[in-house]
Parts: C-alpha cells; structure tokens; sequence
C-alpha cells in the first residue's frame, strides 16, 4: 500500500478490545486501509497495553492490502523491533525519546521487512526529524503519549508545517485529540496521515465517525 495516499488510521486504543477483529472488519468494510495500534510498556509511558502477540492477532484479522500501523511507546524498542516486524507490523514508528540508537533501530525494522517510522512528543524539536536517514513516515504527537481522549496541543500546528517544509515527500502522521475540526487543520498544515482512537470509538456511531473525519481532512 503506498504510503503517500491520504487516510484516516482509527486508533484500537478506544476501541472495545473485546471485539477488535469486528471493529477492524467494519472499518475495512468501509474503505479503511490502515489500523493504528498503540503499544505502550508501562515506562515510558504509565500504561501497559499490547504486546506481539496481539500484533499479529490483528493482522490475521486484516485483508492482505491494509496496513498495520504500529506505534511503538516503550523503551529501548531496537530490543523488540524485530519481534514486532514478525509478527506482522506493516510499519513500526519509535520515539526518538525511547533509545539513544535511532539509526539503529530504523535499520533494524527495515530489515525486518516493515517501513519505518520516527516519532517526536510535543516537547521534543521538529530537528530530529532531518537526522534521521531514510525515514518512510514522521510522525508527530498532537498530545502528550500514554492516554486517547486528550484535547488536541495547537502548538503543534507549527511543528507539522516546519517537518513539512524539511521533508516535502515524507509521509506526515498526527496523533492526539484528532477529530474533523482538528484534523482538517492538521490537513492544511501538512498532515496526511491521521489517527483518531475516541473520536471514532467513543462516538455512537464509529462509521459515520470514521467517515465525517474522512472527509474532512480529504481522505475520501
Ligand atoms: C496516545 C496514542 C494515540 C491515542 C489517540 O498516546 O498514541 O494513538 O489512541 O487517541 P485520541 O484520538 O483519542 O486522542
Ligand atoms: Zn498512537
């Protein structure tokens, strides 16, 4: 799946981990290509939420073209990166706050046949970015990491239109407090790919959901 296409990644997070394989189903149903999953280790943020094993329950639950979109929030990940590409991660992102071994590490989850992907806090500078050889997507924290639900920082605004301007042809992915409001600011400053977890989960009706945020940050 190319990753310059423009799409909405609905974050599991939220979602009720009783029936994840239907969530995924009826997004896909609905035209969703791709699937946010926040792994998070219980250090370098507070929670602990998926591991592998998840991982690659997921990815059997999804159609060969979609992409698992996965969000790595622990620390040291160059110790689990291969493990998460085996178990069928399509992309893994890191935070450039998790290891001093970032080049390291982005190697690491290429060879394991998945894109790589960097990610920085919102206190964390946009320049980490333009270190970084060989990045197949950026991504950029519009909250602080760790809980779905937040309000949206608008101080990132900025950083999304500097890596913009930095990385021209990079895939660009928001995530925090995205909803149509947000999201279609996040469009017009750079943004194009654009995980939403409560927004889509906590709404009544997820699919309509899904799609209001679609179109408003010109997914569909
Ligand atoms: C937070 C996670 C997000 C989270 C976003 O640390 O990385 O992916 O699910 O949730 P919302 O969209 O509710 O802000
Ligand atoms: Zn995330």
């Amino acid at each position: 799946m190319p990753l310059t296409e423009r799409h909405v990644t609905p974050s599991i997070l939220s979602a009720d981990f009783s029936r994840l394989s239907s969530h995924v189903r009826e997004l896909m149903d609905e035209g969703c290509r791709v699937i946010h999953c926040d792994v998070m280790d219980g250090h370098f943020v507070p929670p602990i939420t998926f591991g592998p094993m998840v991982v690659s329950a997921l990815r059997e639950s999804l159609p060969d073209d979609a992409y698992l979109d996965v969000h790595l929030m622990i620390e040291r990940p160059e110790r689990h990166v291969a493990e998460f590409a085996k178990a069928g991660a399509d992309g893994i992102t890191i935070h450039v706050e998790s290891t001093p071994h970032i080049d390291y590490t982005l190697a690491a989850i290429r060879d394991g046949g998945a894109k790589a992907g960097l990610v920085v806090c919102p206190g964390t500078p946009a320049d980490h970015f333009a270190q970084a050889d060989d990045l197949d997507l950026a991504l950029i924290m519009t909250v602080n990491p760790g809980w779905g639900g937040q309000p949206f920082l608008r101080s990132q605004l900025d950083k999304i239109r500097r890596v913009r301007e930095m990385l021209p042809d990079v895939t660009i992915e928001v995530d925090g407090g995205v909803n149509p409001t947000t999201g279609a600011e996040c469009a017009e400053a750079g943004a194009t790919w654009f995980v939403a977890g409560s927004a889509i989960f906590g709404a009544d009706d997820p699919i309509a959901a899904y799609h209001e945020i679609a179109k408003a940050v010109g997914a569909e």
